[in-house]
C-alpha cells in the first residue's frame, strides 16, 4: 500500500497499517518495553532521535505505529499519535501547546472528563477557558483572544445529546491551533482535517477498538505539530500499551461493517422512539426533527451509533427495567448500551451546568450495538410498559 492509492475507506480499513508486517498478515505484537543496539552510538542516537519506536516503550513502539499509520490514513492526516486514553490524548494536547496564561475556547457540549479537566487542572495551571455554545455561528471564533488563545476544542457529534459543530467554522479560525473531539464519529463519519482543522482526537476505547476491551487515545493531524505534541508526551507518560493497540488495530479492520448495523439500527430506534408517546423526544443527527438535520447531511458521512433520548416517566425505573441493554457508561461497542448524563458521564458537572447545556434528569444516552433492531425494541418497550 502507498500514499498514492486511491481507496474507499472500507478498503483502507483493511489495508491500512501493514507496511512492517515482514510477511504476517496480523499486525505484530510488540510487547517489548526496551530494546537493546548494537553499539553505544546507536543507543545515544535513539536517545535523542526523532520518535523512536524501538527504543523504550514510552516513546513508541512498533505495533503502536501500525495502528497509528492505519487511523492517519483514514483520517486524511501526515501522522497520528496515540496515548493511554482518550483523556491522555487531551491533557497531552493541551499541556504540550498551552502554558499558564494562556487562553483555550472550547465548545460547552463535551464530554465531562474534558469539561472537568479544562475547568480543574488546567485552569489550577493558569490555562483559562472560555467555554461557548458551538452550534451559534461564529461563537468560538467571537472568543478568540489573539495573541492569548492557544488552542480552540471542539467536540461533534457532541456527547452527551448530539449537537453539532460546523467543522468549516472550526477550520476557518486562524490564529490558535483548532482540535476537533471526533468520537462519536468515528474516522469513518467525518473527516475533519479535510475541513482544515489541525488536530483530531479519538477516545480509542469507543468505536475504533469497538469491542470494550480496550482504553486508549489518539491524536491525528500534521507530523510537525504531532513530534511537539510527542516531545511533550514523552515526558507526560500517558503511553499506549501495545497489546491495546494490537486489539484496536484488530478492531479497526471491522470498523466499516460494524458502523453499516450499527448506524442503521440507531436510525430505526429513533424514528420509533420518536413516533412513541412515553418518549418525551429524542436525540439523532439523521433523523428531519433533528435541528441540526441539514448540516449533518452535509457534515457527516454516517449519522453515527449514538443517540439521546429523555423518558417521560422515572428514568431509575425505565433503566432497571431493561433485559438486553446493559447499564453502562462508554460506547461504540458490540453492546446496546444506557446511561444516564447526570450520574455518569457528565456527573462531573454541577446541576446547574448540567441544565446551562441542556442536560435533563430524564435523559439517557444510548449507545446502539450489533444486536437484531426489533430484539433491541422489544425490549425498550417493554421497560416503557414497566413504567405504566
Ligand atoms: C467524546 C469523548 N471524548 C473523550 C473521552 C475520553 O476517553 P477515554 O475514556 O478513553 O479517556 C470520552 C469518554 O467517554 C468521550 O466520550
Amino acid at each position: 500500500m502507498s500514499a498514492d492509492d486511491q481507496w474507499r475507506p472500507a478498503t483502507d480499513v483493511i489495508a491500512g497499517g501493514r507496511d512492517h508486517n515482514d510477511g504476517s498478515l496480523t499486525t505484530p505484537l510488540w510487547p517489548a518495553a526496551v530494546w537493546e543496539t548494537s553499539s553505544e552510538a546507536e543507543l545515544a542516537a535513539l536517545a535523542t532521535g526523532h520518535r523512536p519506536d524501538r527504543f523504550y516503550g514510552r516513546y513508541g513502539n512498533p505495533t503502536v505505529t501500525a495502528f497509528c499509520d492505519a487511523v492517519a490514513r483514514l483520517e486524511g492526516t501526515e501522522d497520528s499519535l496515540a496515548f493511554a486514553s482518550g483523556m491522555g490524548a487531551l491533557a497531552s494536547v493541551v499541556l504540550a501547546l498551552c502554558s499558564s496564561g494562556d487562553h483555550i475556547v472550547a465548545t460547552e457540549h463535551i464530554y465531562g472528563g474534558t469539561s472537568a479537566f479544562l475547568r480543574g487542572p488546567a485552569a489550577r495551571l493558569g490555562i483559562e477557558t472560555t467555554f461557548v455554545d458551538g452550534r451559534t455561528p461564529g461563537a468560538m471564533a467571537a472568543a478568540v483572544r489573539p495573541g492569548r488563545t492557544m488552542l480552540v476544542i471542539a467536540e461533534t457529534p457532541a456527547n452527551p445529546r448530539l449537537n453539532l459543530v460546523d467543522l468549516d467554522e472550526v477550520g476557518a479560525i486562524s490564529g490558535p491551533f483548532t482540535m476537533v473531539d471526533s468520537t462519536f464519529a468515528t474516522p469513518l463519519g467525518q473527516r475533519p482535517a479535510d475541513h482544515g482543522v489541525d488536530l483530531v482526537l479519538h477516545s480509542v476505547t469507543k468505536g475504533i477498538a469497538g469491542h470494550n476491551d480496550v482504553t486508549m487515545g489518539l491524536v491525528a493531524g500534521e507530523r510537525e505539530l504531532l513530534d511537539s505534541i510527542w516531545a511533550y508526551g514523552v515526558l507526560h507518560g500517558a503511553t499506549p500499551s501495545p497489546f491495546d493497540a494490537m486489539l484496536a488495530l484488530r478492531g479497526l479492520r471491522t470498523l466499516d461493517v460494524r458502523m453499516d448495523r450499527q448506524c442503521a439500527t440507531a436510525l430505526e430506534l429513533a424514528q420509533r422512539m420518536s413516533n412513541d408517546p412515553r418518549i418525551a423526544g429524542v436525540d439523532y443527527p439523521g433523523l428531519d426533527s433533528h435541528p441540526q438535520h441539514d448540516l449533518a447531511v452535509t457534515q457527516l458521512r454516517r449519522f453515527g451509533s449514538m443517540l439521546a433520548l429523555e423518558v417521560r416517566d422515572d428514568p431509575e425505573r425505565f433503566l432497571d427495567a431493561l433485559r438486553l441493554v446493559r447499564r453502562a457508561t462508554s460506547l461504540g461497542g458490540p453492546e446496546t448500551l444506557v446511561c444516564r448524563p447526570i450520574t455518569t458521564s457528565h456527573v462531573s458537572l454541577s446541576p446547574e451546568e448540567q441544565k446551562a447545556i441542556g442536560i435533563r434528569s430524564g435523559h439517557i444516552r444510548m449507545s446502539v450495538g450489533l444486536e437484531h433492531v426489533d430484539d433491541l425494541w422489544a425490549d425498550i418497550a417493554a421497560a416503557l410498559d414497566a413504567q405504566e
